[in-house]
């Protein structure tokens, strides 16, 4: 890696990030069915109709897996708390579910990392999905009730609380392009759970707040936006598309507002007084979560209807999701967002990694293109900071191979291999390089 830890100030944290449906095990210890099982269930959604029943077994093998963030010398760990696993149909606590993230959160302590809650990081109990899941405002104020109970039990030890994990995901990935659970593509749907997403963060935040919580807010993915060439159509492109993925979500948190590119589309089909929410959604966070991957490079096409949006692949070198490499644009979010939104606010880069097409091969796993991707990555987070982003921290996607939604587990994230057969682990080579660049 082209890094070294005093690259970086001294507080600044080096972690992995992981997600509960992703890695544990659903069907262990009582946790409700989810919207992700009978998304998974029905043909043509997930490739080989895989699901996180099984996953890495992370509900029985935690002990392992926090070993080796330790033993890579993370200084902290991003996770998520199951909402069906803590309350299986959405309302009501499991008490299985409950221990289990006590469990989690002591052995991180134990091991010296400081643990960065998700609350909501996609797997909505089927009780609620089977009543409109994101559609319906009531989910915002059952999701409120989910943050109380489960900040109950260990907010007193966690280091950070997001509330959401990359609303546009779960909402227009989900509910317009249907790539994702419930699989939808409605626009109503859509600009409905566009608003619902962010009150059910605005609505955690408030009880957060009047539990006296501190480092909480929100993780956002942003999507480096070009125009595919200099037509005047291209522009227009980029400012629909950055309007609908990157500012939508920013601009209700920090100024709370809707973009006029994006509400021009979905003005007809929000739900009704939702101008009387933004207030709530817009209450002061203490940081902002920045997921990147990559670019895309887009351009207007009139025989689609709204956004009217044709989308491909910049020119440069892909990885296994086919997405394109490239790190500048990393940079240039992290200042964008200092610069036109929050300030001196801290900001976390609380994933970005690459899928690999990885072998276990004589017991090891050589992964050099990722470990030049993380080097570009960390160091394009470095340009940032000296441009002058407040940026605290970095967290790489992911700690282990997981359930890459829908595309099952074919698509390899993790700085550790695992075998999906025996659940073994083995440290990749990307993991050992990354462990000697974050070494003091
Ligand atoms: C974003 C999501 O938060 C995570 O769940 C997913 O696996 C990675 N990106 C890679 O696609």
């Amino acid at each position: 890696m082209h890094f070294k830890r005093s690259d970086f100030p001294d507080s600044f944290l080096f972690g992995a990030a992981t997600a509960a449906y992703q890695i544990e095990g659903h069907q262990f210890g009582g946790a409700g069915p989810t919207h992700w099982d009978t998304f998974a269930a029905t043909p043509g959604n997930v490739v080989r109709a895989e699901n996180g029943a099984l996953a890495c077994d992370h509900y029985h093998r935690f002990a392992e897996d926090l070993d080796l963030l330790r033993d890579a010398g993370m200084d902290a760990y991003r996770f998520s708390t199951s909402w069906a696993r803590v309350m299986p149909d959405g309302r009501t606590v499991n008490p299985e579910g409950l221990d289990f993230y006590d469990r989690l959160v002591d052995a991180m302590l134990e091991r010296g990392l400081k643990p960065f809650q998700t609350l909501y990081h996609w797997e909505l109990p089927s009780a609620l999905a089977d009543q409109g899941g994101w559609t319906n405002r009531d989910t915002c104020a059952a999701f409120a009730n989910f943050t109380d109970v489960i900040t109950d039990r260990i907010g007193d030890r966690v280091h950070a609380i997001a509330t959401i994990n990359e609303p546009w995901c779960i909402a227009y990935l989900s509910h317009f392009l249907g790539h994702h659970a419930p699989g939808l593509r409605d626009i109503r749907a859509t600009a409905r759970a566009m608003h619902h997403i962010n009150l059910a963060h605005g609505m955690a935040m408030t009880r957060l707040r009047a539990k006296g919580m501190q480092n909480c807010g929100i993780v956002l993915n942003f999507d480096h936006t070009a125009p595919l060439d200099d037509s005047a159509g291209a522009a227009q492109a980029v400012a629909r598309w950055d309007a609908i993925m990157n500012r939508w979500f920013v601009e209700a948190v920090t100024q709370g507002s809707y973009p006029a590119e994006a509400l021009d589309g979905f003005a007809p089909h929000m739900p009704a007084g939702w101008r009387d929410d933004m207030a709530e959604i817009s209450q002061s966070i203490d940081f902002l979560g920045v997921n990147y991957y990559t670019r895309h490079q887009v351009t207007t096409d009139t025989a689609q209807p709204w956004p009217h949006l044709a989308s491909h692949e910049g020119p440069g070198a892909k990885t296994q999701m086919g997405w394109e490499i490239y790190p500048d644009g990393l940079q240039s979010f992290l200042t964008r967002l200092a610069d036109d939104y929050v300030g001196d606010l801290p900001l976390f880069v609380t994933e970005n990694g690459m899928a690999w097409d990885d072998h276990l091969e004589n017991g090891a796993v050589d992964d050099p293109a990722r470990v030049q991707f993380v080097s570009d990555h960390v160091t394009a987070t470095a340009r940032a900071i000296a441009a002058g982003a407040n940026v605290q921290g970095f967290f790489y996607w992911s700690l282990l191979d997981n359930y890459e939604w829908a595309f099952g587990y074919e698509k390899r994230f993790g700085m550790v291999h695992v075998d999906f057969d025996t659940l073994k682990r083995t440290p990749k080579a990307s993991y050992h390089a990354f462990k000697s660049a974050i070494a003091r």
